[in-house]
């Protein structure tokens, strides 16, 4: 295929990203190729790592609280060329304007993925509205973001690239930036046969990486084998907490994966939108959606700190605090938080005034969540 014929069929494929998401185009500066002294090459394994045979155990397949999520589309069909070419793309600068900010410039391993920071800063530099959440386990995230505004995996991931705040690369110049890379070429045709590069085929690749992160790897998973022999007495008295029927962690962070796919409010303020964020009342306008925020997984949270949409919390300590003490009595308050339990929401919030010894339980339990298969391993490093 020649040149021209490839720039067009780029421009297409960027007026349909654009069209799809209705809005106004945003102005990206010029995109800036990097000279040979500043280009950094990948260095990458001789034998591509096993992306593929990477599998979800048994029991997740046949989680209830997973098998809810059975219909939501095809797993992803994960090569390891296909993988490798994702990983190379997430943690690569020169997907952004300026060649200074990838994915990874937020979503940290050592942090299962997210940012250690309460609002990141990418290339303008204007801190952004809502903390950056861990990635993994995305085969069961069916709607994306903290207000669930995006439904698929496929059609979330060009929008960080193409965000002004974020890495303010202009898609329609995405594709041929990356074909003048020297590495690019070879990577898509071990990827798919040939070395055209589309926006579709950067989807594919960040997608099969991404999806290819699970994380079902922890002490609690060791302890679920062997009837948590190795726990400390903290770590059980943590564990009777949490699943215990009067704080209801589980009632929302629930499963094998610790999370819901459903949004609710948790009480964090009277009045969100007040506040400056709303969370998906920002986007239905409706008050009992203010404040109603995506219930995030629990798996790796003792390494994801600041806590909560905005990072309010600097520790788990403080989350336990505010659950035990301090939940906000809020017009929609989930039920879940009343004394009983039931009825409808915005009722008063129940005080749980747990002991010291339960409070250092459960936050010593939400540690054992904490998964190091996936925070230390090479396959899903920086190849730069
Ligand atoms: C400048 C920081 C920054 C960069 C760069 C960035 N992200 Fe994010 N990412 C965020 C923030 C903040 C959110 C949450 C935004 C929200 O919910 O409104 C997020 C959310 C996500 C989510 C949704 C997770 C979930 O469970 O809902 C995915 C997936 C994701 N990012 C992937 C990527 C990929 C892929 C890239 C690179 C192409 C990338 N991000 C680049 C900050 C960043
Ligand atoms: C009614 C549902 C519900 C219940 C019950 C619930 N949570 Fe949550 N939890 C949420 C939602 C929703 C969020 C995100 C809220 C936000 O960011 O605005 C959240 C956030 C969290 C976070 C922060 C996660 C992160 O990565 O930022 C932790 C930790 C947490 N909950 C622990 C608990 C514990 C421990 C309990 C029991 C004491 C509990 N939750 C009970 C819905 C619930």
């Amino acid at each position: 295929m020649t040149r021209g014929t490839k720039v067009f069929i780029t421009l297409l494929l960027g007026a349909t990203v654009y069209a799809g998401a209705g809005c106004n185009k945003v102005q990206h500066p010029e995109p800036e190729l990097p000279t040979p002294e500043t280009l950094v090459l990948p260095n990458l394994p001789e034998t591509p790592y096993g992306y593929a045979e990477m599998q979800f155990p048994e029991a997740w397949l046949n989680d209830p609280a997973l098998a809810l999520f059975g219909g939501f589309g095809e797993t992803a069909n994960i090569t390891d060329a296909g993988a490798t070419l994702g990983r190379v793309l997430f943690h690569d600068v020169q997907l952004s304007a300026d060649n200074t900010v990838s994915c990874g410039s937020c979503h940290h391993q050592e942090h299962a993925f997210a940012d250690a920071t309460s609002r990141s800063v990418g290339i303008s530099g204007t801190p952004l509205l809502r903390n950056t959440p861990g990635l993994f386990n995305l085969r069961y995230q069916r709607r994306l973001f903290w207000d669930l505004r995006v439904a698929g995996l496929a059609n979330q991931v060009l929008q960080p690239i193409g965000h002004p705040d974020e890495m303010g690369m202009d898609l329609e110049e995405l594709a041929d930036k990356l074909d003048a890379l020297p590495y690019y070429p070879a990577l898509f045709e071990a990827a798919f046969g040939d070395a055209h590069i589309s926006l579709d085929r950067i989807t594919d690749g960040l997608v099969q990486f991404l999806m290819s992160i699970r994380s079902h790897q922890s002490r609690y998973d060791e302890g679920l084998a062997n009837g948590f022999a190795s726990f400390t007495s903290s770590e059980l008295t943590g564990k009777e907490v949490f699943f215990r029927g009067d704080t209801r962690c589980n009632q929302c962070h629930s499963g094998l994966n610790f999370f819901s796919t459903q949004a609710f409010i948790n009480g964090l303020e009277m009045d969100y939108g007040a506040v400056g964020d709303a969370g998906i009342g920002e986007l239905s306008g409706s008050p009992t959606d203010d404040g109603r925020f995506k219930t995030v997984s629990l798996r790796n949270v003792g390494v994801t700190a600041p806590y909560m949409h905005d990072g309010r919390f600097a520790d788990l300590r403080a989350v336990v605090d505010f659950y035990s003490d301090n939940i906000v009595q809020h017009p929609y308050l989930d039920e879940r938080f009343s004394d009983n339990g039931i009825g409808p929401p915005g009722q008063e919030p129940y005080r749980l005034e747990l002991t010291e010894t339960e409070r250092v339980g459960l936050v010593d339990f939400l540690h054992t969540l904490s998964d190091t298969s996936i925070t230390v391993n090479p396959a899903f490093s920086s190849p730069f």
